[in-house]
């Protein structure tokens, strides 16, 4: 089938599994989990008894918002904590991963759901911002979080509850031809106003997120952790806040309602070895979801040249973070 064809018989026909699995015991972090499919995945993790669930968020009075919400629809108090993190900014993602490391006694769940999709360019931290927000940020932070995530894995040695660190990615990182990485410089071109087409930036970073992840899962040889991706679908958010009608018009004929979205999270974060760089689409392992450009030898070699970039980004932010690739 090709994209297409696939994407809506999902849509239309396929309803993930509701979430059962116990997280008792485990320490979850979700980011922007004030709303959207980040809050109905937390509210997810709490109802299934997770020890404790860290609101990731930049909007704080929003995060205690939600934490009030999950409380109340779960009936679990003290178990969610809103703690700061906007990706906007590396000084934030730095503070959180240092809070994250000295206060967490564990993390088995970190779930990068944090994301925009807009057309306007704005600069933060001397990328545009999407660049920022959906890629940069949300890799920083997992290299940053994956020392902690090992401990955990070396507390427990159990093999079927290895903490997982997952990527929201979207089937949107196929509706880009992705000329940016041909000239070699590919965070350089991103950022230039001049040469961006904003209306496919959305897609670009989702693209981005999923080559990173498949270059940077096989260099993590100590398998003590998982690095997954998982696709929610098209499904009701606040995510076309920025973006255009078309998005907007395509949610209200197709889109899943945020909660059964939310499920294809919290199945990422129960999947087993086979899911380490891999693709999750409606909750399984699905890697022929993934673009025909993506599995191609030109999306070999743009994964390779991203990822070489990207470590280049991330050691000017902090020096070492990638040592170990
Ligand atoms: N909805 C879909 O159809 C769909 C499909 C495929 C993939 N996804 C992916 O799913 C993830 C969640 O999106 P959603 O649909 O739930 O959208 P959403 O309702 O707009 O939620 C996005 C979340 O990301 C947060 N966020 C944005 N910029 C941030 C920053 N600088 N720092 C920290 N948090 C930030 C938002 O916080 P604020 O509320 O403060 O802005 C919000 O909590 C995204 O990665 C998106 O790409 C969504």
């Amino acid at each position: 089938m090709g994209f297409l064809s696939t994407f809506l018989y999902s849509q239309l026909f396929v309803t993930p599994p509701y979430p059962v699995k116990s997280f008792a015991g485990q320490t979850v972090i979700v980011t922007g989990s004030n709303t959207g499919l980040g809050l109905e995945a937390a509210r997810h993790f709490v109802r299934l008894d997770a020890e404790k669930v860290i609101i990731a968020v930049r909007n704080v009075s929003a995060g205690q918002r939600a934490k009030q919400s999950i409380e109340e629809s779960t009936g679990r108090e003290n178990v969610c904590e809103v703690w700061e993190l906007d990706l906007a900014s590396y000084a934030s993602v730095q503070a959180f991963a240092k809070r994250a490391s000295t206060e967490l006694s564990r993390i088995d769940v970190l779930l990068e759901n944090a994301g925009l999709a807009t057309e306007q360019f704005k600069f933060a931290e001397n990328q545009e911002r999407t660049i920022t927000v959906n890629v940069i940020s949300t890799f920083l932070l997992g290299l940053l979080l994956l020392p902690k995530m090992e401990e955990t894995a070396d507390k427990d040695k159990n093999p079927t509850k290895k903490p997982r660190w997952t990527i929201v990615c979207s089937g949107a990182h196929a509706l880009t031809n992705f000329p940016e990485y041909k000239e070699g410089n590919t965070f350089a071109n991103l950022s230039n106003k001049e040469k961006s087409d904003m209306t496919v930036r959305y897609p670009t970073s989702k693209l981005l997120e999923v080559l990173i992840v498949r270059e940077l899962a096989p260099k993590i040889t100590n398998s003590k952790i998982i690095l997954n991706m998982t696709d929610p679908g098209l499904c009701h958010s606040e995510l076309a806040r920025e973006a255009g009608f078309s998005l907007w018009l395509m949610k209200l004929l197709l889109g899943r309602k945020t909660e059964v979205g939310s499920r294809c999270l919290v199945a990422s974060a129960v999947v087993g070895d086979e899911s380490h760089g891999a693709y999750i689409s409606n909750g399984e392992v699905s890697n022929q979801h993934l673009s025909a450009f993506v599995i191609s030898d030109g999306g070999r070699k743009a994964q390779e040249n991203v990822w070489s970039e990207l470590k280049e980004v991330l050691e000017n932010i902090v020096p070492g973070v990638t040592a170990w690739t």
